[in-house]
């Protein structure tokens, strides 16, 4: 883990400085809890992923989120101050169109979600996009190989880079990327051997996702390390820890069993009135007395 964690806060040229001495260590987060859960086990990263689209909020890719989206739960993370430096990453169609919308949209996720970095997908031709961010003072992650925002295009989700030309356009944008200033490259569903290439060839660390062993740190999803997907479908390079949706459902079960048989809430769950009030109250809410008392108003 980076040496900043004892100054409390993760910065985007601490991860820079990490390659080649220690793994960097990401995960996704888009709440408090989670961001709390990934803090605690001492992410160096938290990247709020616009995977939060399918992951969290049902739809069928991430191409569904805006960057309102994006910033109410960066914001959601940010607000529980880790120490992990907090990445919000852009959403399709926000830095495509123009620089000037890429650095405002960028900005937004810094000033209201309260983001130390951004993470935007692609490779050459999202260099201007990347220099204006970089030139804002922003911090920028790339993001090559299987880039979900691409899922039309490609032609659904498929390991990318493995042609052998296909592969070396890859390597030719991690460079052109590095140039750029990124701080880190995000590669996903890449063959090992092009992970490898890159991870040798750039000074910036590489964070694999399905792109084998070599890279300078991996990421992975929150909900399908920790099982809290609930039965959703898992990638290959997918490791499963737990299955905290499982143990959900067991502790849910165990309490509507305890409501249908009263004995939740106990004793110790409940709240009680001083003895003399409870005597009044009792006394005012005698039923005969309520209906002397309507009757005396209606009379
Ligand atoms: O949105 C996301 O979760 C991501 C990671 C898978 C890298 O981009």
């Amino acid at each position: 883990m980076a040496d900043e964690v004892s100054a409390r806060r993760i910065t985007a040229p601490a991860i820079f400085a990490m390659k080649g001495k220690t793994k960097i260590k990401m995960v996704t987060a888009y709440d408090a809890p989670t961001a709390r859960i990934a803090d605690r086990a001492r992410a160096d990263i938290i990247l709020v992923g616009d995977s939060v689209a399918n992951v969290v909020l049902g739809h069928d890719d991430t191409l569904a989120v805006t960057v309102d989206v994006m910033v109410h739960h960066t914001a959601a993370v940010t607000r529980t101050k880790p120490t992990a430096l907090v990445v919000g990453d852009m959403p399709w169609l926000s830095y495509h169109t123009s620089t000037h919308d890429t650095v405002t949209n960028a900005g937004r996720l810094v000033r209201e979600g309260g983001a130390s970095a951004v993470k935007l997908e692609g490779g050459r031709k999202r260099i201007p996009m990347i220099e204006a961010v970089v030139d804002a003072e922003i911090p920028v992650m790339g993001h090559l190989g299987l880039t979900p925002q691409s899922v039309n295009s490609m032609g659904g989700y498929r390991v990318q880079g493995k042609e052998a030309q296909a592969a070396y356009e890859m390597i030719s944008d991690a460079h052109a990327l590095a140039d750029a200033g990124v701080f880190s490259i995000v590669l996903e569903g890449v063959p090992d051997v092009v992970a490898e290439i890159v991870t040798r060839e750039i000074p910036v660390p590489t964070i694999g996702i399905g792109a084998g062993t070599h890279c300078d740190g991996q990421v992975l999803v929150f909900h399908d390390v920790t099982g809290l997907g609930a039965g959703e479908y898992l990638p290959k390079f997918v490791r499963q820890y737990a299955n905290i949706a499982d143990d959900a459902v067991t502790a849910l079960r165990e309490f509507f069993d305890d409501v249908e048989s009263g004995v939740f809430p106990s004793e110790a769950e409940t709240y009680h009135m001083p003895a003399a009030s409870e005597e009044i109250l009792r006394n005012l809410s005698n039923p005969t007395d309520h209906l002397m008392a309507d009757e005396a108003m209606e009379g």
